[in-house]
């Protein structure tokens, strides 16, 4: 079985991109893979925090995880990032490795370096380098991710090869799974949908404040008038119909828009329906698991366990080969 690592960051509540883009793949794939999930609260400190929070975002986070359905402890470890020390300890190595060139061209420590002006800590920059230790310390094999990660993915594979290069053959270049949800938009029809641009709609978030959410979702913005055709194309709200709604429903809102025989309030009733369903089942099952911090912090624990065996076993072939 070849081995398959993912994670996310610890930033805040995950959102309908963050379930559509990687943890519904996750749930669909783990079984089929030697799998390992994280939780990266090591990356989330790389913007600005409040530590009091942080331990409550984990457990909310490994939470959603588990009530969407991921098959942890029995199938695969899902763990905290920093209860496993090898991750820096790789990753400091693999900034030995790096020139400082492959880090610099990475749109991601661009767009985060513009969102957050007064804070570009070098570990903003280094980002990468910590998530290429993520998943190389397992030999990781397959990575499932959105879309905006996959340049994360490509670093990685260089710094497999510079690594290689340097001190002999010992990792194998992991390559992402992108699946259809990879790119989904914010209610703002423009950016992705993303925690710190408050363009989303949280997985678990309550049936009321996803109907206002959705009412004042940005569509079509040639559609003024009720009587405008719509061009479902160009609308965000026609994709997000196409991961909640039936084909029957998609082709009724598609063709409904593009005639003018439907409003966009309608066409936002019937996706709010099918949101509220289909999150209804996770939010509660995560409600269910925070209630019980004890049960969530024993799933945690048992998951760092049994990544730390892993992780030292590569950490002496590492130590091995650079001879420390
Ligand atoms: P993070 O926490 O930003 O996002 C977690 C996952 O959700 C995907 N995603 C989206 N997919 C579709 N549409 C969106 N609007 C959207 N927003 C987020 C992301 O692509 C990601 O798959 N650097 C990573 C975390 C990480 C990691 C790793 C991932 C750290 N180490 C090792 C894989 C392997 C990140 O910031 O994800």
């Amino acid at each position: 079985m070849k081995t398959m690592f993912s994670g996310m960051q610890p930033t805040g509540a995950p959102h309908v991109g963050n379930w559509l883009g990687a943890l519904k793949n996750w749930v669909g794939l783990a079984k089929d893979y030697d799998s390992i999930f994280c939780i990266v609260d090591l990356h989330a400190m790389t913007v600005e925090y409040e530590p009091a929070l942080l331990r409550e975002r984990i457990r909310n986070l490994a939470a959603v995880f588990l009530a969407s359905g991921l098959p942890a402890p029995e199938h695969c470890p899902l763990f905290v990032q920093s209860h496993v020390q090898e991750h820096t300890q790789l990753a400091w190595i693999f900034n030995t490795v790096t020139p400082m060139g492959e880090l610099g061209r990475m749109t991601q420590f661009k767009d985060k370096a513009a969102q957050h002006a007064k804070n570009i800590n070098t570990g903003l920059f280094t980002y990468p380098l910590l998530q290429a230790a993520d998943i190389l310390l397992y030999k990781g094999e397959v990575v499932p991710v959105g879309e905006d990660q996959v340049q994360h993915i490509e670093l990685a594979r260089i710094v497999a090869r510079k690594f290689n290069n340097r001190f002999g053959e010992f990792f194998a270049e992991p390559k992402e799974i992108v699946t259809k949800g990879s790119r989904i938009l914010g209610l703002d029809g423009k950016a992705k949908m993303s925690k710190s641009l408050g363009n989303h709609i949280e997985i678990t978030e309550d049936p009321d404040s996803i109907r206002t959410k959705l009412k004042g979702a940005v569509t079509d913005p040639k559609r003024m008038r009720r009587s405008d055709p719509g061009d479902p194309s160009v609308c965000n709200m026609f994709t997000l119909h196409k991961h909640f709604s039936t084909p029957e429903q998609q082709e009724w809102a598609a063709s409904g828009c593009r005639a003018a025989g439907i409003g966009c309030f309608d066409c936002k009733k019937v996706l709010a329906d099918n949101m509220i369903e289909q999150l209804a089942p996770i939010r509660e099952k995560a409600l269910d698991w925070i209630a019980r911090p004890k049960d969530l912090d024993d799933v945690l624990d048992q998951g760092a366990k049994a990544c730390r065996a892993r992780a030292q076993k590569t950490m002496d072939g590492v130590r091995a080969l650079t001879g420390l």
